[in-house]
């Protein structure tokens, strides 16, 4: 078994995890939607995952909906000491899987009721505003996040929320949800292709926030690069775990939480935490990203 502190720890507001974590996406049905065709798989991998020294668990309620999240308290509760359940709130989904955004004091109330019954605790460690103002509500798009922050800081002020993050944000949204409460951690789409967030991480990093991309592998579709294939083979290693490899060398307060249905796929992305790509790799790999 790989020994995943390789690959150290960062601060994730009160706590300390391990860099290489979990997210849960992946364990819902077909479409994030309704329940896997084999739920005992899908326990399987979240007790190999914390088993393995996964102690940062990434989820939401409106995966399946609800699904994920009874599988997580199935497979795992009552909860290590050391395991940290990071939820998100701020849409929920339509009986034809559409992602609506809900965002109104009683939606966030809501959410956050959903969130600590389906998962269990007495109150949930970190919970990421999910920011969805562009048309589509997948993309970044500007607009004020204070309605809806505010009544998540409220949440907290309840004892219902430890701690507060925010995902899918802008540089501008970042800067005034931090003027609202502390924000924690950031979940922004990045991976070796998509890096629209360069000068965010390092900003983030200088002031100890972290940084937790989501699609780190490129997402549903993973990525897929004869470049990548080629550093991988000379590594002898796998295309994912270079993927993820370089994310951890990228910076410091970068959290991974790739998401897999998987045994196999889980066993071979937590053993990236013992890879190290030399600079010539990264090089070829940032001349890769460059030209598309
Ligand atoms: N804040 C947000 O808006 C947001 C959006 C999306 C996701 N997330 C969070 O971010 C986490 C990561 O994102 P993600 O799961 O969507 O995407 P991802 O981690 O980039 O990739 C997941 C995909 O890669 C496959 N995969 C995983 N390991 C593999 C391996 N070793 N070899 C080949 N294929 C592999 C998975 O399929 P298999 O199941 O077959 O392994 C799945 O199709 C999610 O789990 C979720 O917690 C957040």
């Amino acid at each position: 078994m790989t020994n995943i502190d390789r690959s150290g720890t960062f601060r994730l507001g009160s706590r300390s995890v391990r860099r290489l974590g979990y997210g849960a996406v992946q364990l819902a049905g077909p479409g994030v939607f309704g329940p896997p065709k084999d739920p005992d798989s899908a326990r399987a991998v979240l007790r190999e995952a914390v088993a393995s020294g996964v102690n940062h668990v990434d989820t939401s309620d409106f995966y399946g909906p609800h699904v994920t999240n009874q599988l997580i308290r199935e497979a795992l509760h009552p909860y290590p000491d050391d395991l940290v359940i990071v939820t998100k709130i701020g849409a929920r989904r339509g009986d034809d899987a559409s992602w609506i955004p809900a965002t109104s004091p009683d939606e966030l109330t809501q959410a956050v009721h959903d969130n600590l019954r389906n998962l269990g605790p007495d109150v949930l460690e970190v919970v990421n505003l999910r920011i969805m103002l562009d048309r589509e509500g997948h993309g970044v798009a500007e607009g004020s996040i204070e309605p809806p922050l505010t009544a998540l800081a409220e949440l907290q002020q309840r004892g219902l929320v430890r701690r507060i993050g925010l995902s899918n944000a802008t540089h501008a949204q970042i800067a005034e949800g931090r003027r609202i409460t502390e924000i924690v951690c950031v979940q922004n789409h990045y991976n070796l292709i998509h890096r629209d967030d360069e000068a965010l991480i390092d900003e983030l990093a200088r002031d100890g926030i972290a940084y937790v991309p989501f699609f780190p592998l490129g997402g549903f579709t993973p990525l897929q690069s004869s470049t990548l294939s080629g550093v991988a083979d000379r590594l002898g290693a796998t295309p994912m775990q270079v993927a993820l490899a370089w994310l951890l060398q990228r910076a410091p307060n970068i959290l991974l939480i790739p998401g897999t249905s998987s045994v196999a796929h889980l066993r071979e992305n937590l053993a990236a935490a013992g890879l190290e790509l030399p600079a010539s790799a990264i090089a070829e790999l940032d001349r890769m990203a460059q030209t598309g």
